[in-house]
């Protein structure tokens, strides 16, 4: 085996074309490429060599500047006036692994990140130069990319301004002359941080995914809780129109046309909400009734009539008992109070009974005018609304018939009552 051991060599050279000016020739990349191959064959195997032509340090040979003998440890861009400084961090940090680009221009240096917000991992950029101060540079640095970590290099390395960078966002403080181990021990410690920063992001984005299913969840659960709470309140209805009425829809046709004249009165929707479940239910006390006085088809006598008029009542007992039907339930109570204080059970007089109470009222009353029952016959819209009119101020609410009579076009055509035989 070991003497039938291939041998093989793969040596690559390339040039990224954004290393040098778009302008610069087809020959001169090549150039640029058989340097880069003749430098991966003379260092040898497995290894991954980084090499720039403006990289160049002292004694490191003619080509390859940077040689990191495993994956990049992190991009840097280096921003300082002085283009010996730019060179000195760069080799520095170069021999230690990391990619780095020096600028000396603050805009040329904030275009690039801007560019590509996430490529650098960390900005080291120096405090005074002449076209803007290394604090605007910090500050904008905030908002282009803020994960980019930001060490200030200065040759004035006071307390004001160790206080100001820190101020402007920086992570650290470097100061020159630079001392090698200074500056890898600042650039080790804010990459580590960087890598805390972006694993703790990552947490948050996942815990915030989570919140955001919880709560998708919560809602959907209140929601079938509500559907169920609304199937129970119009199974108990149906149940109660099943007895008394031949359609079996008289209460959800009297809670629609309720909602039409609680409209018209511009109620605010939670106002209309209980409005709508006082006009279903507002019968829902009759369930307790037998049948015998319930289906009466004649009129009732004195003792039928006392039992008949505990209805209120029973359905506001009925309904009380839930916190959130309260108001439903006062609607309930008084569904049959007539505005001058002549209706039952209580014999409430004008705004003491509940508004909800007093429009229902006015569209119960046209509703069983215009139905044919047992013992009477349907009258026509006419007649039943020259009828409601009558009652303003008596029966009803004069304010509140004067609403009716602007939508009851409206509820005629959502009521759909039969033209009753002349
Ligand atoms: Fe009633």
């Amino acid at each position: 085996e070991s003497t039938l051991r291939l041998h093989l060599t793969t040596s690559v050279g390339v040039v990224h074309s954004g290393e040098i000016p778009a302008a610069k020739p087809a020959s001169e990349m090549l150039r640029l490429a058989d340097q880069a191959l003749y430098a991966a064959k003379h260092d040898g195997r497995n290894c991954v060599r980084v090499w720039s032509d403006r990289l160049t340090v002292a004694g490191a040979g003619p080509t390859v500047a940077a040689v990191a003998t495993q994956a990049q440890r992190g991009r840097i861009l280096v921003l300082d006036d002085d283009p010996a400084i730019g060179k000195t961090v760069e080799a520095l940090l170069a021999q230690a692994g990391y990619e780095v680009l020096p600028e000396t221009s603050p805009s040329a240096a904030l275009a690039r990140i801007r560019e590509r917000p996430g490529r650098f991992d960390i900005v080291i950029t120096d405090l005074s130069m002449p076209e803007v101060s290394g604090f605007h540079v910090l500050d904008e640095l905030r908002t282009v990319d803020d994960l980019a970590m930001r060490i200030v290099l200065t040759g004035f390395a006071t307390k004001e301004n160790a206080v100001a960078s820190l101020r402007h966002g920086a992570f650290d403080f470097v100061e020159k002359p630079i001392s090698p181990d200074q500056l890898l021990a600042v650039v080790e410690k804010a990459l580590e941080h960087r890598r805390l920063r972006i694993e703790n992001e990552r947490y948050r984005h996942h815990l915030e995914e989570m919140v955001r299913q919880k709560s998708a969840e919560l809602l959907n659960a209140l929601e079938r809780g509500r559907e169920a709470h609304n199937f129970t309140l119009r199974a108990l209805v149906a149940l109660l129109d099943a007895r008394e009425h031949a359609t079996g829809e008289h209460s959800t046709r009297v809670m629609e046309l309720t909602l039409i004249l609680g409209r018209t009165l511009q109620l605010p929707p939670r106002e209309l909400e209980i409005l709508g479940q006082g006009a279903l239910l507002h019968d829902i006390g009759k369930i307790a009734l037998p049948d015998a006085i319930l289906l009466k088809p004649g009129p009732l006598d004195e003792a039928e009539w006392r039992l008949m008029r505990t209805h209120p009542e029973v359905g506001y007992k009925i309904l009380r008992s839930n916190p959130d039907l309260q108001e439903v339930a006062e609607i309930v109570y008084a569904h049959q109070e007539r505005f001058d204080g002549s209706g039952y059970p209580r014999g409430l007089r004008g705004t003491d009974i509940c508004l909800g109470a007093r429009i229902f009222a006015v569209v119960d009353t046209y509703d069983a005018m215009r139905t044919d029952r047992v013992y009477r016959r349907a009258v026509n819209a006419d007649t039943a609304l020259a009828e409601v009119r009558r009652g303003a101020g008596s029966h009803f609410d004069p304010a509140i018939v004067e609403a009716f009579v602007r939508c009851q076009p409206e509820m005629e055509k959502v009521g759909a009552w039969p033209t009753p035989a002349a």
